[in-house]
C-alpha cells in the first residue's frame, strides 16, 4: 500500500487536452497535446476545442497512465477541471472523468482550475520553491489576471482582477495586430529579446483599488500602428523587435504595479506568480529584482505556468485530505469564482 494517494487528474478549461498521473504531490507523469487547429484563426474555435477534446482524451489519459507506470486499478481518485473556461471543453474532462470514476468505483474531485495554476507552486520537485502562507499570489492568465491573498489551503481572498481583457489576452491580441502566430505572448517574448524596451511609449491604465484593465493598451497600440503605417507601410516589419519590447515592458509593469502595491498594503513579502504568462522572461526577472526589498519569490518553472494537469492533480491531493470528494450530478462551469 503506497502512502499518498495516486491521483488521475485530467485537464480540458480551453485548447489543451492534459491528463497527469500525481503520487501525492509527485508527478509522475504530465501529458499535454496541444490543439493546432486554431491557429489559422488566430484564437480559439470553442466548437473545434470540444471536438478535439474528444479525440484526444482517451489517448492523452493513456499515455498519462503509461508514462506513470501506473494501472487504473491502482488509482485513488479521478479529478477534473470543473472551470472556468469553455463549456464544451469542460464537458468533455468532466464526462470522462465521471465515467472513469463510476467505473472504477473510486472517488472524483473538481478542481478550480484559477486555484490550480496557483497550486502549481505546491508541486514537490527539484527546483521547486513551494511558498509558505501566507502569500500573495499575481495569477496572469490567457482569461484571467487575479492578485489572490492565500491563507492556507483553503482561504483563498481574490484582491483584485481584470475588468476587461487579461494580461494574456493583452499579449494574444496585441501580438495578432503585429501579425504574429496564436498564442502570440511567447512569441513576443521571443522577438523582444532583440529589441528596447524603450523605444515606444505606450499609455497605461489604472484602474482603483487593486484591479486591472488591458482592453485600453489594445486600441492605443491598434491607433499607434495604424497612425505609422500610414506614414510607412513597412513600420511593423522594420520595427517589431522594438515594438515588442516596449509592448512587453508596458504589459509587464502594469501586471506588477499593482500586485506590489497589494504586497505592500497587506505587508505580505511572500510573492508568488502562477498562470500562461508567468513563462514570460520579462515578468520573471522583473519580480524577481524584488528580492533586494525582502521578498521572497516563488516562480513555477515552465512546464508548469501554462495550463497543464499536474496542477490539477496537486490541488486534488490536497481536497484528497480533506475528504472533498464530489458526486456525479456535478456539472461544469463557464464561471467559477475563486
Ligand atoms: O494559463 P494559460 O496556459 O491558459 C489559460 O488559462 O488562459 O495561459 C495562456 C496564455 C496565453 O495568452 C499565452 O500567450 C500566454 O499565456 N503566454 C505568454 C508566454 N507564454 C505563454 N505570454 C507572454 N510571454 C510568454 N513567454
Ligand atoms: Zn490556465
Amino acid at each position: 500500500m503506497l502512502d499518498h494517494p495516486l491521483i488521475l487528474a485530467i485537464e480540458s478549461s480551453c485548447d489543451d487536452t492534459a491528463a497527469a498521473v500525481l503520487c501525492g504531490r509527485s508527478v509522475l507523469s504530465n501529458v499535454i497535446s496541444s490543439q493546432k487547429v486554431h491557429q489559422q484563426y488566430g484564437g480559439v474555435v470553442p466548437e473545434l476545442a470540444s471536438r478535439a477534446h474528444q479525440q484526444n482524451i482517451v489517448p492523452v489519459v493513456h499515455q498519462a497512465l503509461a508514462e506513470a507506470k501506473v494501472h487504473q486499478n491502482m488509482l485513488s481518485a479521478i479529478a477534473f477541471t470543473r472551470g472556468p473556461g469553455l463549456i464544451g471543453s469542460l464537458l468533455v474532462g468532466a464526462g470522462f472523468a465521471k465515467s472513469m470514476a463510476l467505473a472504477l468505483q473510486i472517488p472524483l474531485i473538481e478542481v478550480n482550475h484559477m486555484q490550480a495554476h496557483i497550486f502549481a507552486n505546491f508541486i514537490a520537485q527539484e527546483g521547486m520553491c513551494n511558498p509558505q502562507f501566507p502569500f500573495l499570489c499575481l495569477t496572469v492568465s490567457g482569461g484571467h489576471t487575479q492578485i489572490v491573498r492565500v491563507d492556507s489551503v483553503s482561504e483563498l481572498k481574490l484582491l483584485g482582477q481584470t475588468k476587461d481583457d487579461a494580461a494574456g489576452e493583452a499579449f494574444d491580441k496585441i501580438g495578432k495586430l503585429l501579425g504574429l502566430p496564436y498564442p502570440a505572448g511567447p512569441h513576443i517574448d521571443q522577438i523582444a529579446k532583440q529589441g528596447r524596451a524603450d523605444a515606444f511609449t505606450f499609455t497605461k491604465s489604472t484602474m482603483s483599488g487593486y484591479d486591472y484593465s488591458f482592453s485600453g493598451l489594445k486600441t492605443g497600440v491598434m491607433n499607434f500602428l495604424n497612425r505609422e503605417q500610414q506614414k510607412n507601410s513597412n513600420f511593423i516589419q522594420e520595427n517589431l523587435p522594438d515594438l515588442c519590447a516596449s509592448i512587453q515592458e508596458t504589459i509587464v509593469s502594469m501586471s506588477l504595479e499593482p500586485f506590489l502595491r497589494a504586497a505592500k498594503d497587506q505587508n505580505l513579502f511572500s510573492l508568488v506568480l502562477a498562470g500562461g504568462v508567468s513563462a514570460n522572461s520579462r515578468l520573471r526577472q522583473k519580480l524577481l529584482e524584488q528580492e533586494k526589498y525582502g521578498y521572497k519569490i516563488c516562480i513555477p518553472p515552465l512546464s508548469f505556468t501554462t495550463d497543464n494537469a499536474a496542477m490539477i492533480g496537486v490541488t486534488a491531493y490536497y481536497k484528497y485530505l480533506a475528504q472533498e470528494f464530489t458526486g456525479m450530478q456535478i456539472t461544469p462551469t463557464s464561471k467559477y469564482p475563486i
